[in-house]
C-alpha cells in the first residue's frame, strides 16, 4: 500500500484555499516546535459563518495537505462547526496520514482554533475558554 493516499497526494500537489486574507477577522499561526514547520490560517467571518479562508503553510507535505484539507471543511460553515474540527476528522477526509504523520493535522485543528480565537478577542466576543484548551493529537494519545 502507499504511504499517502490519492487525497492526500492531491491536496499536497493541488493545494487549496493557499494565500493571505487581507484584513482578515481572524489570524491564527501555530508551530510545531519538534519539526519546526509553521502554519497560518486566515478567516473572514460574517455573521458567525465562516465566508472564505486561507493559508499558508511552511512545513512537510502532510502539514501541506492537512490545511488545504481542513480549509476546505470549513469554507462556509458556522463558527462552531470549525471549532468542533478535529485532527482526526482532517485525517480521515484525506483518507488517513501514517501514524507519524498524525501530528501534521494537529496543526490544522490549532491553527483554525486561534484564528477564531483572534476573531473573538478582537471583537470582545465572549466564548466558551474549554473550546480552546489545548489540543492533543486525537490519535496519537
Ligand atoms: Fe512537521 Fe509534518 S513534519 S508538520
Amino acid at each position: 500500500m502507499a504511504l499517502y493516499s490519492e487525497k492526500v497526494m492531491d491536496h499536497f500537489k493541488n493545494p487549496r484555499n493557499v494565500g493571505v486574507i487581507e484584513n482578515a477577522d481572524g489570524v491564527g499561526e501555530v508551530g510545531n516546535a519538534k519539526c519546526g514547520d509553521i502554519m497560518k490560517i486566515y478567516l473572514k467571518i460574517e455573521k458567525d459563518t465562516i465566508t472564505d479562508v486561507k493559508f499558508e503553510t511552511f512545513g512537510c507535505g502532510s502539514a501541506i495537505a492537512s490545511s488545504s484539507m481542513a480549509t476546505e471543511l470549513i469554507k462556509g460553515k458556522p463558527l462552531a462547526d470549525a471549532l468542533e474540527l478535529t485532527n482526526k476528522a482532517v485525517a480521515e477526509a484525506l483518507d488517513g496520514l501514517p501514524a507519524y504523520k498524525m501530528h501534521c493535522s494537529v496543526l490544522a485543528e490549532e491553527a483554525i482554533k486561534k484564528a477564531i480565537l483572534d476573531y473573538y478577542e478582537k471583537n470582545g466576543i465572549a466564548y466558551d475558554k474549554e473550546k480552546f484548551a489545548e489540543s492533543e493529537c486525537h490519535a496519537c494519545h
